[in-house]
């Protein structure tokens, strides 16, 4: 079975109560719970981990080396300050998405920059929590369409 590693930066712990004219009301655990159905419709494992720590989330990156096969991130505010997030990707070379609630393109010009833009397949944002159930499921499709099993 596919094994997929969903990755949240920092604040996404406060999503729901954080800015919520931007991020909505649903709370990260409602996302995860989400996640989690799609996930057994799919037919695919998921772990899912949340962190306010660069180097943790750059620990969690390595960890899926040899146990997924795949990563959606949320890399939050890192997503434009960290080569080291982005080294990470690269550097365990497994498909990932990235992924953002909010169209960073449309927001303050620091925001419009991801380092990790080069090294994922592809990025999703501006839908809400949809972007994470729509990045898991490009994600899926993309491996399963890697692996020669698609249709
Ligand atoms: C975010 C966008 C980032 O710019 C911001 O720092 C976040 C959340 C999003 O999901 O829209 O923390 O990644």
């Amino acid at each position: 079975m596919l094994s997929v590693l969903v990755l949240h930066g920092p604040n996404l712990n406060l999503l729901g109560l954080r800015e919520p004219e931007i991020y909505g009301h649903t709370t990260l655990d409602d996302v995860n719970q989400g996640l989690q159905r799609q996930a057994d419709h799919l037919g695919v494992k998921l772990e899912i981990l949340q962190s306010n720590h660069e180097g943790a989330l750059v620990d969690a990156i390595h960890s899926a080396r040899n146990r997924h096969q795949g990563l959606v991130i949320n890399a939050g505010a890192y997503t434009h300050t960290s080569v080291a997030l982005r080294d990470a990707i690269a550097g365990i070379a497994i498909p990932t998405v990235e992924v953002h609630l909010s169209n960073i393109h449309r927001r303050e010009s620091f925001r419009h920059h991801s380092y990790m833009a080069a090294v994922v397949v592809g990025q999703i944002c501006g839908f809400g929590v949809n972007s994470y159930y729509l990045g898991l499921q490009a994600l899926v499709h993309h491996l399963q369409e890697q692996a020669g099993t698609s249709l």
